[in-house]
């Protein structure tokens, strides 16, 4: 899939965020390796960190659903009812999403206001990372 559409699925996804605390969307669209989509968004809470983003959103739906092949992830955010304004993932996001793919073959895909993109590997977003392979005891 390309990435126009897939940045159009994420901006899509934006439509159904729970964010009445912060009035800001997010909307994501994670690409599996085998061209499946699962989107996100994000969903807040009145216990202000038991919310969650759109990115651990569609990570969670996808990997719950047993997908664990992932190509690029496309992330439309900005304040509710306007453009996406270039929403980068949060900290956690970046972490969470490096568990499950190898951040150098890995896309983020960052949408603008006329929803054009930039591309971004994960290890761009998160060099020097801890992984799955940082917990390797050495022989
Ligand atoms: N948010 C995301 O969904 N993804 C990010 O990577 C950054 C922040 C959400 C969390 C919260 O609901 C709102 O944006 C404001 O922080």
């Amino acid at each position: 899939m390309d990435r126009t559409e897939l940045s159009r699925l994420a901006n899509e996804a934006r439509k159904n965020s729970y964010c009445i605390y912060s009035n800001f969307s997010v909307g994501a669209a994670l690409l599996t390796k085998d061209g499946k989509v699962y989107t996100g968004c994000n969903i807040e809470n009145a216990s202000y960190p038991a919310g969650i983003c759109a990115e651990r959103t569609a990570f969670v739906k996808a990997v719950s659903e047993g997908a664990r092949q992932f190509e690029a992830i496309a992330i439309a955010g900005g304040p509710e009812g306007e453009a996406p304004d270039d929403a980068f993932p949060c900290g956690i996001c970046r972490q969470f999403m490096n568990e499950f793919v190898n951040g150098a073959d890995f896309e983020v895909v960052i949408v603008h206001q006329d929803l054009t993109y930039t591309t971004y590997s994960l290890e761009e977003l998160l060099p020097h990372s801890f992984g799955p392979e940082s917990l390797k005891t050495l022989e």
